[in-house]
Protein backbone atom coordinates (compact mmCIF):
# COMPACT_ATOMS: atom_id res chain seq x y z
CA UNK A 1 0.00 0.00 0.00
CA UNK A 2 1.20 3.38 -0.94
CA UNK A 3 2.49 6.07 1.78
CA UNK A 4 0.29 9.30 1.16
CA UNK A 5 1.07 10.78 4.70
CA UNK A 6 4.45 12.64 4.55
CA UNK A 7 5.67 12.27 8.73
CA UNK A 8 4.60 14.86 10.58
CA UNK A 9 4.61 15.67 14.29
CA UNK A 10 1.02 16.57 16.38
CA UNK A 11 -0.87 14.75 13.82
CA UNK A 12 -3.28 12.36 13.58
CA UNK A 13 -3.69 10.34 10.48
CA UNK A 14 -6.04 7.91 8.99
CA UNK A 15 -4.13 5.03 7.60
CA UNK A 16 -3.20 1.78 7.75
CA UNK A 17 -0.71 1.73 10.66
CA UNK A 18 1.86 -0.80 9.02
CA UNK A 19 1.74 0.83 5.76
CA UNK A 20 2.31 4.71 7.16
CA UNK A 21 5.27 3.60 9.82
CA UNK A 22 6.89 1.46 7.33
CA UNK A 23 6.85 4.70 4.84
CA UNK A 24 8.17 6.84 7.22
CA UNK A 25 11.48 7.24 8.58
CA UNK A 26 12.58 5.49 12.14
CA UNK A 27 13.51 5.98 15.67
CA UNK A 28 11.50 9.09 16.40
CA UNK A 29 8.82 7.85 19.03
CA UNK A 30 9.39 8.21 23.03
CA UNK A 31 6.81 6.22 23.62
CA UNK A 32 4.30 4.14 22.36
CA UNK A 33 1.04 2.89 23.52
CA UNK A 34 -0.94 0.24 21.84
CA UNK A 35 -4.43 -0.88 22.11
CA UNK A 36 -5.04 -2.84 18.78
CA UNK A 37 -8.41 -5.26 18.05
CA UNK A 38 -8.61 -8.37 19.79
CA UNK A 39 -9.79 -10.52 17.12
CA UNK A 40 -12.95 -11.45 19.17
CA UNK A 41 -15.41 -10.01 17.01
CA UNK A 42 -15.90 -6.41 18.41
CA UNK A 43 -17.86 -4.14 15.91
CA UNK A 44 -15.38 -1.43 14.71
CA UNK A 45 -16.96 1.21 11.88
CA UNK A 46 -14.61 -0.53 9.34
CA UNK A 47 -12.27 -2.65 10.67
CA UNK A 48 -13.20 -6.62 11.03
CA UNK A 49 -12.45 -8.11 14.22
CA UNK A 50 -12.41 -11.09 12.92
CA UNK A 51 -9.60 -13.08 11.34
CA UNK A 52 -8.50 -16.38 11.04
CA UNK A 53 -5.39 -17.26 13.61
CA UNK A 54 -2.59 -17.31 11.29
CA UNK A 55 -3.71 -13.84 9.92
CA UNK A 56 -4.46 -12.12 12.86
CA UNK A 57 -0.46 -13.53 14.16
CA UNK A 58 1.25 -12.57 11.00
CA UNK A 59 -0.44 -8.91 11.71
CA UNK A 60 0.20 -8.61 14.89
CA UNK A 61 3.93 -9.56 14.14
CA UNK A 62 4.09 -6.81 11.26
CA UNK A 63 2.67 -4.04 13.67
CA UNK A 64 5.34 -4.92 16.59
CA UNK A 65 7.97 -4.54 14.16
CA UNK A 66 6.32 -1.44 12.56
CA UNK A 67 5.94 0.37 15.99
CA UNK A 68 9.45 -1.07 17.13
CA UNK A 69 11.16 0.49 14.12
CA UNK A 70 9.53 4.19 14.81
CA UNK A 71 11.07 3.91 18.34
CA UNK A 72 13.68 5.56 19.68
CA UNK A 73 16.77 2.71 21.07
CA UNK A 74 15.63 4.01 24.69
CA UNK A 75 12.26 4.46 24.26
CA UNK A 76 9.15 2.29 25.73
CA UNK A 77 6.09 0.30 24.17
CA UNK A 78 3.30 -0.98 25.90
CA UNK A 79 0.78 -2.85 24.58
CA UNK A 80 -2.90 -3.67 25.61
CA UNK A 81 -3.96 -7.25 24.87
CA UNK A 82 -6.67 -9.86 25.87
CA UNK A 83 -6.17 -13.51 26.84
CA UNK A 84 -6.36 -14.80 23.41
CA UNK A 85 -3.44 -13.15 21.94
CA UNK A 86 -1.04 -12.31 25.25
CA UNK A 87 1.02 -15.39 25.12
CA UNK A 88 1.46 -14.45 21.37
CA UNK A 89 2.37 -11.20 22.18
CA UNK A 90 4.84 -11.58 24.65
CA UNK A 91 6.86 -13.83 21.86
CA UNK A 92 6.83 -11.69 19.51
CA UNK A 93 8.18 -8.92 21.53
CA UNK A 94 10.61 -11.27 22.65
CA UNK A 95 11.89 -12.22 18.95
CA UNK A 96 11.85 -8.49 18.08
CA UNK A 97 14.62 -8.10 20.69
CA UNK A 98 12.67 -5.90 23.26
CA UNK A 99 12.96 -6.31 27.00
CA UNK A 100 9.64 -6.76 29.16
CA UNK A 101 10.19 -4.82 32.17
CA UNK A 102 6.32 -5.64 33.76
CA UNK A 103 3.25 -8.01 32.69
CA UNK A 104 0.40 -5.94 33.92
CA UNK A 105 -2.91 -6.56 34.51
CA UNK A 106 -5.38 -3.94 34.33
CA UNK A 107 -8.64 -5.51 36.09
CA UNK A 108 -11.36 -2.85 35.70
CA UNK A 109 -14.88 -3.01 37.06
CA UNK A 110 -18.00 -2.85 34.72
CA UNK A 111 -16.91 -5.62 32.71
CA UNK A 112 -20.05 -7.09 30.54
CA UNK A 113 -21.26 -9.78 32.41
CA UNK A 114 -21.81 -13.10 30.84
CA UNK A 115 -23.82 -16.08 30.82
CA UNK A 116 -21.94 -19.21 31.01
CA UNK A 117 -18.41 -18.45 32.30
CA UNK A 118 -17.04 -16.14 34.22
CA UNK A 119 -17.17 -12.41 32.94
CA UNK A 120 -14.13 -10.80 31.59
CA UNK A 121 -12.83 -8.10 33.94
CA UNK A 122 -9.25 -7.89 32.88
CA UNK A 123 -6.74 -6.68 29.71
CA UNK A 124 -3.04 -7.48 29.83
CA UNK A 125 -0.51 -4.36 29.43
CA UNK A 126 2.84 -5.35 28.40
CA UNK A 127 5.50 -2.88 29.39
CA UNK A 128 8.71 -3.66 26.54
CA UNK A 129 11.60 -1.49 26.36
CA UNK A 130 14.15 -1.44 23.22
CA UNK A 131 16.81 -0.89 26.12
CA UNK A 132 17.09 -2.52 29.18
CA UNK A 133 19.55 -0.21 30.71
CA UNK A 134 18.71 2.94 28.39
CA UNK A 135 15.25 4.44 29.01
CA UNK A 136 12.73 6.31 30.81
CA UNK A 137 11.07 5.83 34.26
CA UNK A 138 9.47 8.71 36.21
CA UNK A 139 9.48 6.59 39.56
CA UNK A 140 8.64 10.08 41.24
CA UNK A 141 5.87 11.02 39.18
CA UNK A 142 3.87 7.75 40.30
CA UNK A 143 5.16 7.66 43.99
CA UNK A 144 1.62 7.15 46.53
CA UNK A 145 1.73 7.21 50.35
CA UNK A 146 1.92 3.72 51.13
CA UNK A 147 0.21 1.01 53.96
CA UNK A 148 3.37 2.45 56.09
CA UNK A 149 2.01 5.90 56.23
CA UNK A 150 -1.66 5.20 55.59
CA UNK A 151 -2.13 2.30 58.11
CA UNK A 152 0.00 1.91 60.19
CA UNK A 153 0.65 5.49 61.04
CA UNK A 154 4.11 4.79 60.78
CA UNK A 155 6.84 7.88 60.63
CA UNK A 156 9.39 5.36 59.07
CA UNK A 157 7.74 4.71 55.65
CA UNK A 158 9.62 6.07 52.79
CA UNK A 159 8.84 9.58 52.97
CA UNK A 160 8.87 9.20 48.86
CA UNK A 161 5.70 6.70 48.82
CA UNK A 162 5.89 3.88 47.42
CA UNK A 163 4.94 2.03 43.85
CA UNK A 164 2.31 0.93 42.06
CA UNK A 165 1.78 -2.70 42.04
CA UNK A 166 1.66 -4.41 38.32
CA UNK A 167 -2.06 -5.33 38.84
CA UNK A 168 -3.59 -2.32 38.25
CA UNK A 169 -7.73 -1.97 39.79
CA UNK A 170 -7.72 1.89 40.20
CA UNK A 171 -9.47 2.43 36.63
CA UNK A 172 -12.55 1.41 36.08
CA UNK A 173 -13.67 0.98 32.28
CA UNK A 174 -14.89 4.01 30.75
CA UNK A 175 -19.03 3.65 30.92
CA UNK A 176 -21.63 5.31 29.79
CA UNK A 177 -22.48 7.37 33.02
CA UNK A 178 -18.62 8.44 33.10
CA UNK A 179 -17.91 12.52 32.71
CA UNK A 180 -14.94 11.49 29.95
CA UNK A 181 -16.79 9.41 28.10
CA UNK A 182 -16.34 10.27 24.45
CA UNK A 183 -19.69 7.72 23.28
CA UNK A 184 -18.57 7.49 19.78
CA UNK A 185 -16.15 4.42 20.31
CA UNK A 186 -16.68 1.51 22.31
CA UNK A 187 -12.89 0.88 23.62
CA UNK A 188 -12.35 3.86 24.96
CA UNK A 189 -9.30 3.54 27.41
CA UNK A 190 -9.62 5.75 31.04
CA UNK A 191 -7.49 8.86 30.69
CA UNK A 192 -6.30 8.04 34.51
CA UNK A 193 -4.59 4.96 32.92
CA UNK A 194 -2.83 6.12 29.86
CA UNK A 195 -1.66 9.03 32.07
CA UNK A 196 0.16 6.84 34.67
CA UNK A 197 1.91 5.23 31.49
CA UNK A 198 2.84 8.55 29.86
CA UNK A 199 4.31 9.72 32.85
CA UNK A 200 6.25 6.89 33.62
CA UNK A 201 7.58 6.76 30.42
CA UNK A 202 7.97 10.23 29.30
CA UNK A 203 8.67 13.26 29.81
CA UNK A 204 8.00 16.84 28.77
CA UNK A 205 8.17 17.73 24.76
CA UNK A 206 8.70 13.92 24.37
CA UNK A 207 6.70 11.99 21.14
CA UNK A 208 4.19 9.51 21.92
CA UNK A 209 2.80 7.64 19.02
CA UNK A 210 -0.34 5.78 19.40
CA UNK A 211 -0.99 3.35 16.19
CA UNK A 212 -4.72 2.27 16.82
CA UNK A 213 -6.15 5.84 18.16
CA UNK A 214 -9.50 4.64 18.49
CA UNK A 215 -10.97 7.64 20.25
CA UNK A 216 -7.75 9.49 20.85
CA UNK A 217 -7.18 8.72 25.04
CA UNK A 218 -3.54 8.52 24.32
CA UNK A 219 -3.70 11.35 22.37
CA UNK A 220 -5.48 13.75 24.62
CA UNK A 221 -4.00 12.70 27.44
CA UNK A 222 0.09 13.26 26.09
CA UNK A 223 -1.40 16.44 25.09
CA UNK A 224 -2.85 17.28 28.85
CA UNK A 225 0.55 16.16 30.12
CA UNK A 226 2.63 18.19 27.55
CA UNK A 227 3.81 15.74 25.29
CA UNK A 228 3.60 15.97 21.29
CA UNK A 229 1.53 12.81 19.72
CA UNK A 230 1.22 10.96 16.26
CA UNK A 231 -1.99 9.10 16.44
CA UNK A 232 -3.11 6.67 13.46
CA UNK A 233 -6.22 5.08 12.79
CA UNK A 234 -7.44 3.21 9.59
CA UNK A 235 -11.01 5.07 10.10
CA UNK A 236 -11.86 8.62 8.56
CA UNK A 237 -14.83 9.05 10.80
CA UNK A 238 -12.23 7.85 14.07
CA UNK A 239 -9.54 10.04 12.88
CA UNK A 240 -12.26 12.94 12.71
CA UNK A 241 -13.36 12.79 16.56
CA UNK A 242 -10.24 12.02 17.55
CA UNK A 243 -8.85 15.59 16.52
CA UNK A 244 -11.83 17.20 17.77
CA UNK A 245 -10.70 15.15 21.28
CA UNK A 246 -7.44 16.41 20.82
CA UNK A 247 -8.28 20.29 20.73
CA UNK A 248 -10.35 20.12 23.24
CA UNK A 249 -7.45 18.52 25.42
CA UNK A 250 -5.23 21.19 24.04
CA UNK A 251 -7.88 23.83 25.24
CA UNK A 252 -7.62 21.86 28.82
CA UNK A 253 -3.79 22.19 28.89
CA UNK A 254 -3.51 26.05 27.92
CA UNK A 255 -6.20 26.98 30.67
CA UNK A 256 -4.24 25.13 32.85
CA UNK A 257 -0.87 26.76 32.53
CA UNK A 258 -2.46 29.92 32.69
CA UNK A 259 -4.70 29.46 35.17
CA UNK A 260 -3.66 31.68 38.02
CA UNK A 261 -6.25 30.30 40.97
CA UNK A 262 -7.86 32.88 42.69
CA UNK A 263 -8.43 31.21 46.34
CA UNK A 264 -7.72 28.07 47.89
CA UNK A 265 -10.02 26.17 46.58
CA UNK A 266 -9.38 27.12 43.07
CA UNK A 267 -7.18 24.60 41.68
CA UNK A 268 -6.09 24.52 37.77
CA UNK A 269 -8.46 21.83 36.32
CA UNK A 270 -4.82 19.50 35.61
CA UNK A 271 -3.57 19.95 39.10
CA UNK A 272 -7.62 18.50 40.17
CA UNK A 273 -6.78 15.57 37.94
CA UNK A 274 -3.65 14.79 39.28
CA UNK A 275 -5.07 15.25 42.87
CA UNK A 276 -8.11 12.84 42.39
CA UNK A 277 -5.52 10.31 40.81
CA UNK A 278 -3.43 10.44 43.55
CA UNK A 279 -6.17 9.68 46.16
CA UNK A 280 -7.19 7.02 43.80
CA UNK A 281 -3.97 5.33 44.03
CA UNK A 282 -3.53 5.53 47.63
CA UNK A 283 -6.94 4.01 48.12
CA UNK A 284 -7.86 5.70 51.51
CA UNK A 285 -10.64 7.96 52.67
CA UNK A 286 -10.35 12.07 53.43
CA UNK A 287 -10.79 11.54 56.98
CA UNK A 288 -7.67 9.48 57.12
CA UNK A 289 -4.93 11.57 55.31
CA UNK A 290 -6.61 14.47 57.39
CA UNK A 291 -5.98 12.60 60.48
CA UNK A 292 -3.15 10.33 59.68
CA UNK A 293 0.33 12.99 60.08
CA UNK A 294 2.40 10.46 57.86
CA UNK A 295 0.14 9.53 55.43
CA UNK A 296 -0.72 13.39 55.21
CA UNK A 297 2.97 14.84 54.61
CA UNK A 298 3.89 11.97 52.32
CA UNK A 299 0.61 12.78 50.47
CA UNK A 300 1.31 16.28 49.68
CA UNK A 301 4.87 15.36 48.70
CA UNK A 302 3.89 12.72 46.16
CA UNK A 303 1.33 15.71 44.49
CA UNK A 304 4.59 18.27 44.52
CA UNK A 305 5.75 15.45 42.29
CA UNK A 306 3.00 15.15 39.82
CA UNK A 307 2.05 18.54 39.55
CA UNK A 308 5.29 20.70 40.34
CA UNK A 309 3.79 22.95 43.09
CA UNK A 310 4.09 22.74 46.72
CA UNK A 311 0.17 23.12 48.15
CA UNK A 312 0.17 23.48 51.71
CA UNK A 313 -1.60 20.73 53.95
CA UNK A 314 -4.59 22.04 54.46
CA UNK A 315 -4.93 23.15 51.38
CA UNK A 316 -4.87 19.65 50.00
CA UNK A 317 -7.38 18.11 52.40
CA UNK A 318 -10.20 21.44 52.20
CA UNK A 319 -9.97 20.69 48.29
CA UNK A 320 -9.98 16.62 48.97
CA UNK A 321 -13.14 17.61 50.80
CA UNK A 322 -14.88 19.97 47.84
CA UNK A 323 -14.05 17.28 45.55
CA UNK A 324 -15.83 14.54 47.56
CA UNK A 325 -19.16 17.15 47.73
CA UNK A 326 -19.05 17.54 44.30
CA UNK A 327 -18.82 13.64 43.98
CA UNK A 328 -15.62 13.98 41.96
CA UNK A 329 -14.11 11.71 44.28
CA UNK A 330 -14.08 8.12 43.98
CA UNK A 331 -14.96 7.03 47.76
CA UNK A 332 -13.32 4.39 49.01
CA UNK A 333 -14.41 1.85 46.14
CA UNK A 334 -14.53 2.84 42.88
CA UNK A 335 -18.44 1.25 42.55
CA UNK A 336 -19.70 4.17 44.51
CA UNK A 337 -18.47 6.04 41.75
CA UNK A 338 -21.70 4.69 39.16
CA UNK A 339 -23.85 4.96 41.99
CA UNK A 340 -24.47 1.18 41.07
CA UNK A 341 -25.79 2.08 37.77
CA UNK A 342 -24.50 -0.33 35.00
CA UNK A 343 -24.04 0.17 31.31
CA UNK A 344 -23.49 -1.97 27.88
CA UNK A 345 -19.98 -2.89 28.07
CA UNK A 346 -18.14 -3.88 24.49
CA UNK A 347 -17.11 -7.38 25.42
CA UNK A 348 -13.51 -7.03 25.98
C1 LIG B 1 -9.28 -1.06 20.55
S1 LIG B 1 -9.45 0.31 19.52
C2 LIG B 1 -8.41 1.50 20.29
C3 LIG B 1 -9.11 2.22 21.40
C4 LIG B 1 -8.29 3.32 22.03
N1 LIG B 1 -7.22 2.77 22.86
C5 LIG B 1 -9.13 4.26 22.87
O1 LIG B 1 -8.87 4.45 24.07
O2 LIG B 1 -10.08 4.80 22.32
C6 LIG B 1 -8.56 -0.22 18.10
C7 LIG B 1 -8.59 0.77 16.93
O3 LIG B 1 -7.72 0.27 15.91
C8 LIG B 1 -8.21 0.73 14.66
N2 LIG B 1 -7.56 -0.07 13.61
C9 LIG B 1 -7.82 -1.34 13.23
N3 LIG B 1 -6.97 -1.75 12.27
C10 LIG B 1 -6.12 -0.74 12.04
C11 LIG B 1 -5.00 -0.56 11.19
N4 LIG B 1 -4.58 -1.53 10.35
N5 LIG B 1 -4.35 0.63 11.22
C12 LIG B 1 -4.77 1.62 12.04
N6 LIG B 1 -5.83 1.51 12.87
C13 LIG B 1 -6.49 0.35 12.88
C14 LIG B 1 -9.71 0.59 14.78
O4 LIG B 1 -10.39 1.43 13.88
C15 LIG B 1 -9.94 0.97 16.27
O5 LIG B 1 -10.34 2.31 16.39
Amino acid sequence: MAVEQAFEVDAICQADSVALLNGWPGEWADLVFADPPFNIGYSYDVYKDKKPYDEYYRWTEAWMAACKRAMKPNGSFYIAIGDEYAAEVRIIGQKLGLTLRNWIVWHYTFGQNTQAKFSRSHVHIFYFVCDAKDHTFNDEQLRFPSARHTVYNDKRGNPLGRLPDDTWNEFPRVCGTFKERAGWHGCQMPEGLLARIIRASSNEGEVVLDPFAGSGTTLATAVKLGRRYVGIDISPEYVKQCQARVKEAAAVRAGSLKHEPAEELDWPVLHEEALVQLYRDTKVSVESLETIEPARRCFVLCLKERTGKVYDEQAVIAKLQQLAQRAVLPPGTAMARNNGKTSKGNGR
